[in-house]
This record gives C-alpha cells, structure tokens and sequence, in this order.
C-alpha cells in the first residue's frame, strides 16, 4: 500500500482530500489544528504545524518510522520548501531543496528568472525608506512587499503620495526573515495559472482573469475580489501565457510537478510576477478548474508525488464551461446576519458557495486575500453570465454589517 503524506487539511484542502481518498489514494493528513476538516477523509492524521519544519519533520519522521510514507505534497497552503525537505529526508520525489528554496524567496525566484531571461517586473531588495522613496522617483509606481509572504500579506502599492514608511514597515513586519522588496507597478490584466508539470514541459489547464474591482477602495492593499476562466484574454496573448509559464517551470527547476502562476500582461506581454510550486488555495485547483474543465490537478498532484509518470494527453482538456469565483468583502463592522448558505447553493448556476464566518463575528477592513466572509463559484452560457451569476448570489447572501 502506498501512503501519501498530505501537508494542510483545512477547509480549502478539504474537497481536494475528498476526492483523492474517493479515488483510492491512502491518505496521512497532517494539520495543526485537530478540528481540520480535512481529516474526515485520511485513514491516519499527524497533528503538527506544516509551516515549522522543526515541529513537522520529527511528527512525520516517528509516523513513518511506524507506517511507510510513499510520497508527500502539499494543498491550499504555501508549504514546497517543507514538502522538498520531507521528500529529501525520506528519498521520496519532489522538486530539490534550491527549487523549493527559489519558490519561497521572491528574491532568489526573479534572481534565476532574470538568469533564465524569464520577464518579471523590475524589482530590487530595499534595506530602508529613503531607498524606497529614491526607487518611487525612479519608477513612478510601486509594488512593495515581503520577500518570503504570501496571500497579499504586507503587500501594498505605493505611489507618490504614498506614506512609504509605512510601506517598508508593513512589508517587513510581514516577512519572516525582515527583508523588502520593491517592483515596478506594472499595470495590466493579470491572470492566474496552473500547470503540471511533466518530465519538464509544461501543460496549463487553467487561465483565469483576476478582478481586481475594489484597488481604489482598499488602496492601498492589493485585494483580490475574484476571478473567471477560461481567460477572455485574445488566444495571441495565453499562448504567449502558456509559453512563459513553461519557461519559468523550467527556470524554477520544477521537473515534475505543479506551478501556479501570477501573471501581469503589461502593455501585451506577460510578465511573471510569482511561479509557486505548488497547488492553489483559494478553491481554484479543488472546484473551480475542474468544474471548468473537468481536470484534477489535485490528482495530478498526487500520482506525480508518488513518482507515477504521467500521460500529457490526460491533462489537456479544452475548457468547458465559464466558472467565475467572486469573493464576498464587507465593511468593517459586526456582522449581524446573512442568508442561509443552502439558499446560495441551490440558486441555479451555482456550482459551489463556503462561508465561514458567524453572525456576531467582528469584520476587519480587507487588507490582503484571507479579507473575504465567503466564496461563491458559479456558471453560466457566457463568461459574462458566470460573472453575473456570481455576483447575484452575493447579492442574496447579503451579509448585514454593523458599523462602529
Ligand atoms: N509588480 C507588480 N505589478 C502589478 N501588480 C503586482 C506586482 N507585484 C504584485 N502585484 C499584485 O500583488 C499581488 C500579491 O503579490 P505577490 O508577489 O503575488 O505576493 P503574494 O505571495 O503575497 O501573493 C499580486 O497577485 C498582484 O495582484
Ligand atoms: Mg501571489
């Protein structure tokens, strides 16, 4: 029997693990938090923090000394560096510790992206403000982030009027290492991308339009409010897409295995903002590429994890049908009340809808992608329609706030 360690069984991994223990695979869930929905569907749990190597590797270690592990992968959390030094330890397949290393250093990813003549937004590690304020003079608009964060976390846009103390601040605390790094703001459509990877080549299933409606309002966060594929970018640009995620996999030293792409197109070319290497969070490879294309990377993600070699015709379905994800962001307030979730999810076109909120709860003012109270993902006969549908099934969920 082959058991496969899976790193993260919260809520967004859940549906994932469901449908991987429906296909058979034998499961070793491991999560902090002993509530993790994710455990309903592993035969053993390992109870231990993913994000601390220290805590995780001694757990895994004493289970596999007990049961063998075939292989380990991660799913709806931003683990690869833990994954690879589980694998490395265990002689399991994974990417390398420096590919791993690379995905989770914003620094050291553009550094061999540049090396690799793979476009990126300029960018440059800062050390204090007044390097910050020269670089706004310089570039005009900003991007200012945590070399080594995620989901938006201390990320910010700073343009000339701008408080870039704060900016530098706000990255840096949010950086595990203390270290910042600005880029150049480039404006554009940004996409969303994920791939697997095979014997080097890369197959991208799924291109999604990022929204970005609410810039103005959150400014100056960066959050993100949904998202709908297949991409209505021209075929021009997602071939051009396809082909510089194919060459930042590469780049990134990613032989078999997942990348999940943040791409800008930036006056009709893409740049790379970030490659993971790694499944997506946000019930983008769980719900939203296969309600759209029928393709599991979640699967994809498993079989190449326990070392199967993968047939690439299997992973190229042409999408078929608009799936728009729309995030529901509320005012800071107390949230008294809302309509109850199992309305939303027999609305027609919708194809799925998580809250996870309760009323009483108090709401932040979004800062970052972990803002929302809710998810709704649902279709429609056109990308428009999907996106209208979405929407309309926030509208009904109409969360009631109460301001302070
Ligand atoms: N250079 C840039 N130009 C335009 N937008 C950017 C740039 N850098 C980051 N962003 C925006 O900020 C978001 C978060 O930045 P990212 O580098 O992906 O960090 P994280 O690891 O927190 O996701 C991106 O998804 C994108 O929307
Ligand atoms: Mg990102």
């Amino acid at each position: 029997m082959k058991r496969l360690l899976v790193l993260g069984g919260g809520r967004q991994a859940a549906e994932g693990l469901k449908d991987l223990q429906q296909k058979g695979f034998h499961l070793v869930v491991c999560d902090m938090d002993e509530n993790a929905p994710g455990f309903a569907f592993a035969e053993d749990k390992i109870i231990a923090s993913v994000y601390h190597l220290e805590v995780c590797l001694p757990a895994v270690l004493a289970y596999h000394a007990e049961k063998p592990i075939s292989g380990v992968m991660c799913l709806a959390c931003d683990v690869p560096h833990i994954v690879a030094a589980i694998a490395e330890k265990l002689d399991l397949p994974g990417n390398s510790l420096e590919t791993a290393h690379r995905a989770v250093d914003k620094l050291a990813m553009k550094d061999k992206f540049v090396a690799d003549g793979v476009p990126v937004p300029e960018y440059r590690q800062v050390e204090s403000t007044s390097e910050l304020r020269s670089l706004r003079s310089e570039w005009q608009g900003l991007v200012v982030k945590p070399v080594d964060s995620r989901g938006s976390k201390g990320v910010s846009v700073l343009d000339q009027n701008g408080d870039a103390d704060w900016a530098f601040e706000n990255a840096r605390q949010n950086s595990p290492s203390g270290r910042v790094m600005a880029e150049r703001y480039l404006e554009g459509p940004q996409v969303s991308t994920e791939s697997v990877v095979i014997k080097g080549k890369a197959i991208t299933p799924a291109l999604s339009d990022r929204s970005y409606e609410f810039l103005d309002k959150y400014h100056p966060f960066i959050v993100e409010n949904g998202g709908t594929m297949p991409s209505a970018l021209p075929e021009a640009i997602t071939e051009k897409i396809e082909t510089l995620v194919s060459h930042a996999a590469i780049s990134l030293g990613v032989e078999n295995g997942i990348v999940k792409g943040d791409i800008v197109v930036h006056e009709n070319e893409p740049y790379v903002i970030e490659l993971a290497a790694r499944l997506s969070g946000g019930y983008f490879c769980t719900h939203q590429i296969p309600f759209s294309t029928g393709i599991h990377l979640v699967e994809a993600a498993a079989r190449t994890a326990l070392g199967e070699d993968l047939d690439p015709s299997e992973w190229n379905n042409e999408p078929k049908c608009p799936v728009s994800t729309r995030w529901c962001m509320v005012d800071e307030g107390t949230l008294l009340s809302f309509e109850e979730p199992e309305k939303i999810r027999a609305m027609k076109n919708v194809l799925a809808f998580e809250t996870w909120v309760s009323p009483g709860s108090y709401i932040d003012r979004p800062q970052n992608a972990a803002a929302s109270i809710a998810m709704v993902q649902a279709t429609g006969a056109s990308y428009s329609e999907a996106v209208k549908n979405a929407e309309n099934a926030l509208l009904e969920f109409n969360p009631i706030i109460q301001k302070q």
